[in-house]
């Protein structure tokens, strides 16, 4: 049986402009991705647009759109971001599609039959940013929502309700019995909690607005006519599903998920709610949910009033793809928060960019041109010694053993950490074995070795480093002479030491990562 892997990013609102926040989720959705993809892993991965709720509509009505028309307008600059970043998303959703309604529908329609939906009145408060119901209790000490710090609306509303105090023991068992469901570690203990105060039925219908998917009253499979429409949590959560086929029986193809990764903010709806519908479905819940943390901007939490929302295009145009790519998954540990800066963006590429990693490209293609015109030199055992060689190849063989852990833990920071351990191994390789006197001694074979070296270090180092900088990665290939596709190599072959330098000519290519001078900050 083929292997496997699904990943997904939450599918963004369209009320809003596409940030740093949202560009974070989705590279390191990416980076997964094509590691997995390297692996020889049939990969989904999906991201999206979640364009209902009160939240669209009220937007839109106050630019005088329709929600739909918002809607198609926004999620143009979602899809041009991800192509601007470089993301291989297999499918894109959007929560307006057909095959949306027909899947979330179904659903609904299980749910229903399990027993696990009724109708009630619903009488609280709501916070339509967040579109989450709150208690009381909940709200911050200024009567505020807890997420968002935002006003909370009173709400009567007949509404339907989903049994989720019926899950609170099934979800806390299971996550008992598979930790590793849910991560990083501070999530998992704040859910655990939150399940142990014990649940209470959420209500997941609305009748006071109209933007959204009508809850089913009829044996179709979309239903119109009810004035119930599904709450937007209910309806964008399935998008999961929807993506796989379902309720086509081939769903099962890629359902469970393996991860879903979310912002710190969006656990509750991911660890508690979803999988709680998903058991009342009779569903398997997803293997993994993970959150990541909040990104500030120079020292700040990110807010249009302020007018400081870190704009991904423009750091992109003015810095580099793979540079914000690089910077996004190295700063911060994944599942921690941080603050942005062009400072720390610059600091990052200056030195572990054009200096460890551009520098040893360079200073290597520059010797194999110098002393054999491009051609790439032949491995010499013979001159290898334990020193020199012996260690760098140790080098290596811990990163390998290590790389798989830190992606099963999306450690994204710690990868390249350990990558960038091995560059540095590299570029002390070229002055402790200091080429250019031997080339002086006129040792052919101890020269030729130190350059197979290198290349074959800088071949195997682009290997790992392509699922974050997938241009470079294959920038680099291309200028150590490898023709064929770093995208289509297969990782477990092409991270083994000693293979024979067979192909193309070595060729020197623009810098890998430009300096940034200080005028420019
Ligand atoms: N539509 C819901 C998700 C539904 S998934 C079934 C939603 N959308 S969102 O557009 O508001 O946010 C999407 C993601 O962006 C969240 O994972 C959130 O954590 C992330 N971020 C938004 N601002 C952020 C930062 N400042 N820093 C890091 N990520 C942040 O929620």
């Amino acid at each position: 049986m083929d292997k496997k892997f699904y990943i997904t990013t939450p599918i963004y609102y369209v009320n809003d402009v596409a940030h740093i926040g949202h560009a974070y989720t989705t590279v390191s959705a990416d980076c997964l991705a094509r590691y997995k993809r390297q692996k020889g892993y049939k990969v989904l991965f999906l991201t999206g647009t979640d364009e209902h709720g009160q939240k669209v509509e009220k937007a839109a009505a106050a630019i005088g759109k329709t929600p739909q028309e918002l809607a198609d307008t926004v999620v143009v600059r979602f899809q041009e971001l991800w192509k601007t970043l470089n993301i291989s998303n297999d499918d894109f959703i959007r929560t307006t599609e057909d095959r949306h309604k027909v899947a979330v529908t179904k659903l609904w329609k299980e749910v229903a039959a399990a027993g696990d939906i009724y109708l009630g009145d619903y009488e609280g408060l709501y916070c339509t940013p967040c579109e989450n119901f709150l208690t009381e209790m909940q709200l911050d000490d200024k009567g505020n929502c807890p997420d968002c710090a935002r006003a909370v609306e009173p709400l009567k509303e007949s509404s339907y309700f989903f049994r989720l105090s019926k899950y609170g023991e099934a979800l806390l068992r299971h996550i008992e019995e598979t930790p590793d469901c849910l991560g990083p570690k501070v999530r998992r203990n704040e859910i655990t909690s939150f399940l142990r105060e014990g649940l209470h039925d959420i209500s997941i219908s609305r009748t006071s607005f109209s933007w959204g998917v009508p809850v089913p009253t009829d044996g179709s499979a979309i239903s119109e006519g009810s004035d119930h429409i599904m709450y937007v949590w209910f309806e964008a959560l399935t998008n999961y599903l929807t993506a796989t086929g379902y309720p086509d029986e081939k769903y099962k193809e890629f359902w469970p998920a393996d991860v879903h990764v979310v912002g710190k903010d969006i656990i509750r709806f991911h660890a508690v709610y979803w999988p709680a519908f998903l058991m009342a479905a009779g569903i398997e819940v997803p293997r993994k949910v993970f959150a990541h943390g909040w990104w500030t901007v120079e020292g700040e939490k990110m807010s249009k009033s302020k007018g400081n929302v870190a704009d991904p295009f423009k750091i992109c145009a003015d810095y580099g793809v793979d540079q914000f790519r690089y910077f996004l998954m190295r700063e911060i540990p994944f599942g921690g928060d941080g603050d942005f800066s062009i400072d720390a963006l610059k600091g990052r590429i200056n030195s572990e960019l054009a200096n460890d990693l551009g520098n040893l490209l360079s200073r290597t293609v520059s010797m194999i041109v110098k002393y054999r015109d491009g051609v790439s030199p032949k491995r010499c055992g013979a001159v290898e010694s334990p020193e020199l060689e012996g260690v760098l190849q140790n080098e290596f063989k811990k990163l390998a053993a290590a790389i798989d852990g830190h992606y099963s833990e999306l450690s994204f920071s710690r990868a390249l950490e350990d990558i960038w351990k091995v560059v540095r191994e590299l570029n002390g390789y070229v002055d402790k074995s200091a080429p250019w006197q031997v080339a002086k001694s006129g040792d052919d074979d101890a020269l030729s070795n130190i350059l197979y070296t290198l290349r074959e270090g800088l071949r195997i180092v682009a290997v790992y480093v392509y699922p974050f900088m997938p241009e470079a990665a294959g920038n680099i290939w291309h200028q150590i002479g490898i023709e064929k596709s770093i995208a289509e190599s297969s990782f477990d072959e092409e991270i083994v030491w000693g293979q024979e330098s067979t192909d193309g000519k070595v060729t020197k290519g623009a810098a890998l990562f430009p300096r940034i001078e200080e005028a420019k900050v």
